[in-house]
C-alpha cells in the first residue's frame, strides 16, 4: 500500500469527486428518513496543502485551486449554485480565498450529514488509519473502521436505515482493479440493490474504461450514470488525462446537473488539448437488444 492521498488532494479529479458526493448527500437529506454514509477508502479526511508532499505535486493548484484560489476568475452564478455545497465545507477549512487545507471524503460527508444520519469510514493503511480514528474521536454519528474494503462492503451491507450511499474510491495500485470492482460491486448491489453507490475511477486511455463498462453491462447492473471529465486528450496509457464516476442508482437530477457542471469543469480545469466530458445513462440491461 504505497498510495497516500496527500499528494492528490483537491485535484481536478478530487473536485469532480466531492462535488457529485455533495450533490447527492444534499438530494438525500431532501426526505426526512435518516440514511447512512459508507466510504469503503476513506484516507485521512483532511489535507494540509502547505505540506511536503502536496508542495511536490502541488496537482491542488489544476484543481481546487482553479476554483477557490485568489487567481480563480469567478464562478458563473449556475456555477456556483451547483458547487455551493462542495465549496462551502472547503471554505469552512480556509480564510478567505487562500486555500491552505482541503476535506477528505470523510470530512465532507460528516460536515453534510443531519445529526440522524450515519457515517462509516473505513481505512486499511494503518498511518491513515490512526489519523481517521484521531479525527473522529469526538464525532457519535462517526464510526472508523480498519478492513479491507470490500470485506467491508459484505459486513456493512444493507445498512439498518435502508437508505445509504456508498462510496468506492480505490488507489488502483495493482492491475486489474476495474475488474475487481466490477466483481465487488455485483456483490455489493446483491445485497444492498437499492443503494446509491458512487465508484470512481482512473481515464488514462479508454480502451480499459470502455471495457470496464462493457463488463458491467454483461453482469446486468442496475440503472446508472456514466460521469467522466477529461483534462486532456484520452490517450495515453501511463498518465491521469481524466477520471469517471460510475453512480448506480443517482438521484434524478442528476444528469442534468452534470450537463451543466462538466463542460465547465472541462474548460476551467483544462490541462492540455483534447479535453472534454461526457455523461449518459445506462442502456437498462433487462431490455431486448436490437440485433
Ligand atoms: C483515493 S484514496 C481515498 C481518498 C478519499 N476517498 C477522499 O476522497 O478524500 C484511497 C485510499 O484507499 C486506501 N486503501 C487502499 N487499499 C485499500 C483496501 N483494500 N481497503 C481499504 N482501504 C484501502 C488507501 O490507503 C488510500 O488512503
Amino acid at each position: 500500500m504505497n498510495y497516500r492521498h496527500i499528494y492528490h488532494a483537491g485535484n481536478f479529479a478530487d473536485v469532480l469527486k466531492h462535488a457529485v458526493l455533495a450533490l447527492i448527500i444534499e438530494y438525500m437529506k431532501q426526505k426526512d428518513a435518516p440514511f447512512r454514509v459508507i466510504d469503503t477508502h476513506a484516507g485521512v479526511g483532511r489535507y494540509d496543502l502547505l505540506s511536503v508532499q502536496a508542495g511536490k505535486t502541488n496537482e491542488w493548484q489544476g484543481g481546487i485551486g482553479r476554483i477557490l484560489g485568489p487567481d480563480a476568475p469567478p464562478l458563473p452564478p449556475d456555477i456556483a449554485a451547483l458547487l455551493a455545497p462542495y465549496l462551502a465545507i472547503v471554505r469552512e477549512f480556509n480564510a478567505g480565498n487562500t486555500l491552505t487545507a482541503y476535506p477528505g471524503s470523510p470530512e465532507l460527508a460528516r460536515r453534510l450529514l443531519r445529526p440522524t444520519d450515519a457515517l462509516i469510514v473505513n481505512e486499511l493503511h494503518p498511518d491513515d488509519h490512526a489519523e481517521l480514528l484521531d479525527l473522529f474521536m469526538r464525532a457519535a454519528q462517526v464510526k472508523v473502521l480498519q478492513l479491507d474494503a470490500w470485506v467491508a462492503v459484505k459486513a456493512l451491507l444493507p445498512p439498518k436505515e435502508r437508505r445509504g450511499l456508498v462510496l468506492i474510491d480505490p488507489p488502483y495500485e495493482e492491475t486489474g482493479e476495474l475488474a475487481r470492482l466490477a466483481r465487488g460491486l455485483t456483490q455489493a448491489l446483491t445485497r444492498f440493490a437499492t443503494g446509491t453507490f458512487v465508484l470512481w475511477y482512473p481515464v488514462k486511455d479508454m480502451p480499459p474504461v470502455e471495457e470496464f463498462h462493457v463488463s458491467l453491462k454483461n453482469l446486468g447492473l442496475a440503472r446508472s450514470l456514466r460521469i467522466e471529465l477529461y483534462t486532456r486528450a484520452p490517450d495515453m496509457a501511463e498518465r491521469l488525462n481524466g477520471c469517471g464516476l460510475l453512480v448506480i442508482n443517482p438521484p434524478w437530477t442528476l444528469q442534468d446537473q452534470m450537463q451543466t457542471l462538466l463542460p465547465f469543469l472541462s474548460r476551467r480545469l483544462a490541462n492540455g488539448p483534447g479535453g472534454g466530458w461526457l455523461v449518459y445513462r445506462s442502456i437498462p440491461l433487462h431490455a431486448p437488444r436490437p440485433s
